[in-house]
C-alpha cells in the first residue's frame, strides 16, 4: 500500500534547490486507484517519486475523477501559482532522496495521520537546508543579504523570525484543540494531541509531541512522546538522542507530571511524578521505598523505567535520590484545557 501522496507548493533558491514545501492536504495511505491515476496522468514509474509540475501536468491532474480525494481541485488551484509545485509519493518507507519527500514526512506527522517513531526520518538533516524564515516567506542563507537591501530599497522591512533547518509547526499546520502561546517554539513535524496546551516556555521538536491533552511548560526532545494527562512543568528538560544524550528513546506515560526544572533520562510510567528540580539521568542511584516508606534497595533509574506510580524525590535532608509509591497522580486543571 502507498504510503502518502503530497501535492504542494514550494520555495526554491536562486540556483533551483528546493527550500520548503507546503501540502495543503496531505493524504495518508491513499487509494491505489488514485495513486494509479495520478501515476498515468504524470508517466511515473512505480517506486518513491519527487516530481515538478509545470502547468500541463497540473491541468492533467485537474481533469481526474472526482473520487481522486480533491487532487484533481487542488491542481487546478495551483495553475497560477507564483511558487513551483511539487508532487511527492511514498510508496515504501526508506531514506528520503528530496527535501519535498522530507516536507510531506514532517506534514504527515503534524497532521497527526503518523505518529512519532512511524515513519522513517533517516537522513533528513542532509535534506533540510538551513533557511531564513521570515516574514515574506523562506530564503536562502546566500541570498539573505540581497533581500534585506532590497527590502529597505522598497522602504520595506524584512524581519527573520528564525534560522534555521525546520520551519515553525503553525506556518504549515495548525491542529485542532491546541493552543501554542509562542508559536516559534514548535517546529513542524512535532505531533500536538488535541486538547494540548502548550504554554510560552514549553517546546516541542520534530517527531516528538502529546497523545492527548497535556500541560506543556517544559521541553519535549526529539523522539520524545508525552501521554494523555500528563503535565510537564515549567523549564522542565526531556533528554533527546540526536546530540550527547543517550540512545533510550525517552517517553513519558499517562497522567504523569514533570516538576518545574526537572529532568528526565529514562521513560516514565503511567501516574509518575518527578519533584521539581531533580533531574533523573539513566545511571542515577535511585534509594527505592516501599508502601510504607521503607527502604528496600538501590537500583539505577534505567530499572525503574516505564514502571507505573512512582514519586522521584531528592531527599532534602540528605541529598539522596529516592522513589516512593506515588499516592497522588496528577490532575490537569480541566479550566485550562476546556477552550482549546
Ligand atoms: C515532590 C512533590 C510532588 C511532593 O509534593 P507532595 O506529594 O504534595 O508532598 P508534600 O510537600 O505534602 O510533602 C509530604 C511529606 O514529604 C516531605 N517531603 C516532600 N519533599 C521532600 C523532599 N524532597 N525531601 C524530604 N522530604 C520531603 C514533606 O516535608 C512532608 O513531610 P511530612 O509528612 O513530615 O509533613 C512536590 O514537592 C513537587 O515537586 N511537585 C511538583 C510541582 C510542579 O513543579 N508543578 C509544575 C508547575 S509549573
Amino acid at each position: 500500500m502507498t504510503i502518502a501522496l503530497g501535492l504542494g507548493l514550494g520555495t526554491k533558491n536562486s540556483t533551483g534547490d528546493w527550500l520548503e514545501t507546503f501540502y495543503p492536504k496531505p493524504l495518508y495511505q491513499p487509494d491505489a486507484a488514485l495513486v494509479e491515476q495520478v501515476r498515468a496522468a504524470l508517466g511515473l514509474a512505480s517506486g518513491n517519486s519527487t516530481l515538478e509540475l509545470n502547468n500541463e501536468q497540473l491541468d492533467k491532474l485537474a481533469q481526474l475523477s472526482s473520487q481522486a480525494s480533491g487532487i484533481a481541485e487542488l491542481a487546478a488551484s495551483f495553475q497560477n501559482s507564483k511558487r513551483p509545485a511539487v508532487i511527492v509519493i511514498i510508496e515504501s518507507d526508506e531514506t528520503a532522496t528530496s527535501t519535498p519527500e522530507v516536507y510531506l514526512k514532517l506534514h504527515l506527522l503534524s497532521h497527526r495521520l503518523v505518529k512519532p517513531h512511524g515513519i522513517s526520518l533517516d537522513g533528513i538533516f542532509g535534506l533540510l537546508p538551513n533557511v531564513a524564515w521570515t516574514n515574506k516567506g523562506p530564503i536562502d542563507l546566500n541570498e539573505l543579504p540581497e533581500q534585506q537591501l532590497q527590502a529597505r530599497l522598497n522602504g520595506e522591512w524584512l524581519e527573520i523570525k528564525s534560522v534555521d533547518k525546520f520551519p515553525q509547526m503553525t506556518d504549515y499546520v495548525s491542529p485542532s484543540g491546541v493552543r501554542i502561546a509562542d508559536a516559534a517554539r514548535v517546529r513542524l513535524g512535532a505531533y500536538i494531541g488535541e486538547g494540548t496546551t502548550i504554554m510560552h516556555e514549553g517546546f516541542v521538536n520534530f517527531n516528538a509531541g502529546t497523545e492527548g491533552t497535556s500541560m506543556i511548560e517544559g521541553r519535549i526532545s526529539a523522539g520524545v512522546m508525552v501521554g494523555k494527562g500528563s503535565d510537564l512543568g515549567g523549564g522542565c528538560s526531556t533528554m533527546g538522542t540526536l546530540s550527547g544524550g543517550g540512545n533510550i528513546v525517552i517517553a513519558v506515560g499517562e497522567n504523569s507530571l514533570i516538576g518545574a526544572n526537572a529532568g528526565i533520562g529514562i521513560p516514565l510510567g503511567n501516574r509518575c511524578t518527578v519533584e521539581s528540580g531533580l533531574y533523573i539521568t539513566a545511571g542515577t542511584k535511585v534509594a527505592v521505598f516501599d508502601n510504607d516508606n521503607n527502604p528496600v534497595e538501590t537500583l539505577k533509574a534505567r530499572d525503574l523505567a516505564n514502571k507505573d506510580d512512582l514519586l522521584f524525590r531528592r531527599n532534602s535532608s540528605n541529598g539522596q535520590v529516592e522513589c516512593l509509591t506515588n499516592k497522588t497522580a496528577v490532575e490537569l486543571n480541566e479550566a485550562l484545557h476546556a477552550n482549546n
